[in-house]
């Protein structure tokens, strides 16, 4: 039998045992009025041991038949999972299909702590659909933790008028016909759930390429038509600076999408940040586009790890500041050592709550921690640890263990001490380091 956790201790019920999903085949259809969403998920997976019953996570949403490998399949719900029953067992190693027709009314998670509301998120026009931590559920059945990435096709239909947005590149379409039009999109490298969209809407887009010829698209909903040339230019300039200091753009396409929504929201969507509610500054583009190599190209396997992600990203936001020479990642590092009695110092960010993910030290305190690693082993090293990051981890897996053990490697130093204050240890870490007895 499949467990009905990926094994992440803090989520015990997020993601699914047993299995390892290749590929997802997402046939939606949204109508905003109605909110109904209606479609067929076909999950292409391996079996991991002997199955004769897997989950996948499914939150709310009618199922109306399981099929595995086009025979029916007994299935029945339990909060956010979806139990299988093959009519026979599947042996390790089998490559099965497992086909869910389902439909109803996407219901956002309403996030306990600091996580705010995520998912499908209706809006007046359509849905912003931003996922992060585990929100993919709520609009089609998953593997639902970042442990498990897979490639994505999407064909969306929505009403004649609306344009659907999903990761990768539009492979065909729109077509119309009967006041609908379908948008087929792919993402043909591996992606973690909480990164999968069906952003739709009333949307003006930009395509064309990035100064270095990489494809980009935006797009804007209506209230933020006059951002669309400037979050095309932006996107497309940060992602080409990102690919001379993290290395190459692991993905296909680049791009930004601007939706209307009540609260600000943003989210690293692969091949396509989305900004909800608000007009992204330089900064947070920065940020959403270092993601695609720190998050979606090298992910986490644990939440815990999240530093890995928001400590990167953040430290890149002062890495975009200092090409700019508007101020210097150092400069901004000792505003905030300054900062004696910020909250940062009581929360360790190597191992972020699950009460409390995305705190602000997971962002800044990992950015410090980053900043006091490049003080420690100089520049050229500190920057060809990053590069060899995202190189060696492309569309995989990493631990922060891993990324010790490369620094130290690179460094040729033992940096356990800096690691253990940095991200294990409360309190505001020394600076500047005392003097270490060489040995
Ligand atoms: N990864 C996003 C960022 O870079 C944060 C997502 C927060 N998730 C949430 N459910 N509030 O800013
Ligand atoms: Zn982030």
């Amino acid at each position: 039998m499949g467990a009905a956790g990926i094994g992440d201790p803090d989520f015990p019920s997020d993601g699914n045992g047993g299995y390892d999903v290749t590929h997802y085949s997402l046939k939606l259809a949204y109508t905003p009025s109605s909110k109904h969403l209606a479609g067929v998920a076909s999950i292409s997976a391996t079996a991991l041991h002997d199955l004769a019953r897997f989950n996948l996570d499914l939150s709310g949403l009618h199922v109306a038949s399981v099929t595995l490998d086009g025979a029916p399949a007994q299935f029945t719900r339990e909060g956010s999972e979806l139990m299988i029953s093959p009519a026979a067992q599947l042996a390790k190693g089998a490559k099965f299909t497992v086909r869910v027709a389902y439909s109803g009314t996407p219901k956002p998670v309403r996030g306990s702590s600091n996580l705010g509301t995520y998912g499908f998120i209706p809006t007046s026009d359509g849905a912003f659909v931003v996922c992060e931590p585990n929100g993919a559920k709520t609009w089609f059945p998953a593997n639902d933790h970042p442990a498990d990435k897979a490639t994505f096709d999407f064909e969306l239909t929505v009403p004649k008028g609306l344009t659907a947005l999903a990761n990768g590149e539009l492979v065909a379409g729109p077509v119309t016909t009967d006041g609908k039009t379908t948008f087929i999109w792919r993402e043909r490298h591996p992606m973690v759930t909480y990164l999968a969209t069906m952003t739709l809407g009333d949307f003006a887009l930009r395509t064309g390429t990035t100064p270095r010829g990489l494809a980009n698209l935006a797009a804007v909903a209506p209230k933020y038509n006059n951002q669309l040339d400037r979050v095309f230019r932006l996107s497309g300039r940060i992602t080409d600076y990102w690919s001379t200091v993290f290395g190459p753009y692991p993905f296909s396409s680049t791009g930004g999408v601007v939706d209307d929504l009540n609260t600000g929201y943003a989210l690293e969507n692969q091949t396509k940040p989305m900004y909800g509610g608000f007009i992204p500054d330089e900064s947070i583009i920065a940020h959403e586009l270092a993601h695609q190599w720190f998050g979606d190209s090298v992910s986490i396997k644990r939440w815990n790890d999240l530093w890995l992600n928001e400590g990167f990203a953040t430290y890149a936001e002062w890495l975009w500041a200092e090409h700019n020479r508007t101020i210097t990642a150092e400069q901004v590092f000792r505003g905030r050592m300054s900062m004696t009695s910020s909250p940062i110092w009581n929360y360790p960010p190597g191992k972020a709550r699950p009460d409390d993910l995305f705190n602000e030290s997971v962002y800044t305190r990992g950015a410090m921690t980053l900043h006091a690693l490049r003080q420690r082993i100089g520049d050229a090293t500190f920057f060809k640890v990053l590069r060899t990051w995202a190189q060696n981890h492309a569309y995989g897996h990493a631990t922060t263990d891993d990324f010790i053990t490369l620094a130290e490697r690179l460094s040729g130093r033992q940096l356990d001490s800096l690691f253990d204050v940095w991200l294990y240890k409360r309190g505001r870490p020394e600076w500047p380091e005392r003097p270490r007895r060489q040995t």
